[in-house]
């Protein structure tokens, strides 16, 4: 492929058009910081991608502050509570009433088209769609390139600051010798199926039930639409699961006392996710920045994995404001420190939030889980702490922070 083009200059090339490198575009644009982002799929693919759904006040209240909350203010769900099943028995944990802030059901996709409708359609700014990122060059010197094909084309793109927020299997983080990285992971033995289904959802909040056959799970996408989940075994493929085996286990693992019903309706989506915990330390190398998936992932249970990547960029943002316009380093300095705070947290409760809601191999764990579940349903200080974390109350950044005022309160 020929290379012929002069290479083009910005001030941070950001990888990756998911939810952690287009807030961190607006983020900095509304700093005035150029920038450019690199995206390996078309907009349609992007856009299409269907993934999480659950949105903490502070990622909407972000979303707002941005620009990008227009459509969110009309058709989000917002949900004052969650549930969790257990013994066939429903029990509602009130975030509003025990944390103070409620939960809002909106799809990641919808996030993700509302930001590229408002950089490209409002802001007449580009994404670089089919736009692959090969290579990273000299991300610890002075100038840091990206080299990235488009077109048919090889291109260079020279930048004072790199962002790889490239999801879990991006170029960004394998381009950090491994020595610079302490990387922690589990694997859990089981993955989870989720569903659309084209049917009124049978609950207005998020349900949890613990079964001995594992996991179900009913979430929503709007009046009209449901999301379901069940904990199956890595690696379980559509020909295991036909549409009457999922839904067997869904009404099975769902099931009430009280008589509640699961509507079923038209499978629109498959897809089988292998749940992993994992973080890489830390979170920077020289002038490359590490933001969202491509750092660290949480178990889905505490729906934590999108509003853990806008925590990043919320970091990140003034901090390369005041590299980058000021020569000023000792937010950046503080970046990787400041956010591996927040992504322990979250890392601890949603691994805490999966052994609690699913079935494990090793009895003494099964047992244990089912204790600790039971204490957490039938005491008050025990669920507050629950939905304190699930809403995410603790160490989030103030929405809207200039580089000053972050680094006042860090010093
Ligand atoms: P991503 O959304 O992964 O975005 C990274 C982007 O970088 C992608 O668009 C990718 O195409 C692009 N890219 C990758 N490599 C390159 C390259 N070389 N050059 C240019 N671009 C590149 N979280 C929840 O809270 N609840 C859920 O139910 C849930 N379900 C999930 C299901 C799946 C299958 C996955 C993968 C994740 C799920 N998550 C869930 C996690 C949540 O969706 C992620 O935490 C969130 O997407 C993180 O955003 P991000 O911007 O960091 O990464
Ligand atoms: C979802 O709606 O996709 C969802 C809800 C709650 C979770 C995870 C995913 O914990």
């Amino acid at each position: 492929m020929p290379d012929s083009l002069p290479p083009q200059r910005t001030q941070v090339a950001i990888i990756g058009a998911g939810p952690a490198g287009l807030i961190l575009a607006q983020l900095l644009h509304q700093h005035g910081v150029d920038n450019v982002i690199l995206e390996a799929k078309d907009r349609g693919y992007v856009e299409a991608r269907i993934r999480a759904g659950v949105l903490e006040q502070g990622t909407v209240d972000l979303l707002h502050q941005i620009g990008a909350g227009e459509r969110l203010a009309r058709e989000a769900l917002v949900h004052d509570s969650f549930e969790l099943r257990v013994d066939r028995q429903r029990h509602i944990i009130k975030i509003q009433d025990l944390a103070g802030a409620p939960m809002t059901v909106y799809g990641q996709q919808e996030v993700v088209k509302d930001l590229i409708a408002l950089r490209v359609e409002k802001q007449r700014e580009q994404v670089l769609f089919d736009a692959p990122v090969l290579h990273i060059a000299d991300p610890a010197g002075e100038r840091p390139s990206v080299v990235y094909e488009h077109g048919g084309q090889r291109h260079t793109l020279i930048a004072d600051v790199i962002v790889a927020a490239d999801g879990f299997h991006g170029v960004g983080r394998n381009t950090i010798p491994n020595s610079m990285l302490k990387q922690y992971q589990r694997d859990y033995p089981f993955a989870w199926l989720g569903i659309m289904a084209d049917v009124a959802p049978s609950a207005d909040h998020v349900i949890y039930s613990r079964h001995t056959d594992g996991l179900g799970m009913l979430s929503m996408r709007s009046p009209t639409l449901s999301r379901l989940y069940l904990q199956v075994d890595r690696g379980a493929t559509r020909e295991q699961w036909p549409d009457e085996r999922i839904w067997e286990h869904l009404h099975r693992r769902l099931a009430a006392d009280d008589g509640w019903r699961l509507n079923e309706g038209p499978i629109i989506e498959f897809s089988v996710a292998p749940i992993k915990a994992f973080v890489a330390e830390p979170m920077r190398y020289g002038r490359l920045f590490l933001a969202g998936d491509a750092a660290h992932i949480v178990p889905p249970t505490g729906a934590k994995g999108l509003n853990l990547a806008v925590r990043d960029v919320q970091v990140l943002a003034p901090a390369l404001a005041a590299l980058i316009k000021d020569n000023d380093s000792r937010l950046a300095d503080k970046y990787s420190e400041q956010c591996l705070k927040h992504v322990w947290w979250a890392e601890y409760f949603s691994c805490w939030m999966t052994e609690l809601v699913h079935t494990a191999d090793d009895p003494m764990a099964q047992a244990l889980a089912l204790a600790e579940l039971r204490t957490v349903i039938s005491r008050r200080g025990a669920q507050t702490l629950l939905a304190e974390n699930y809403v995410g109350v603790s160490a989030r950044p103030p929405a809207s922070v200039t580089a000053s005022e972050t680094l006042a309160r860090l010093t």
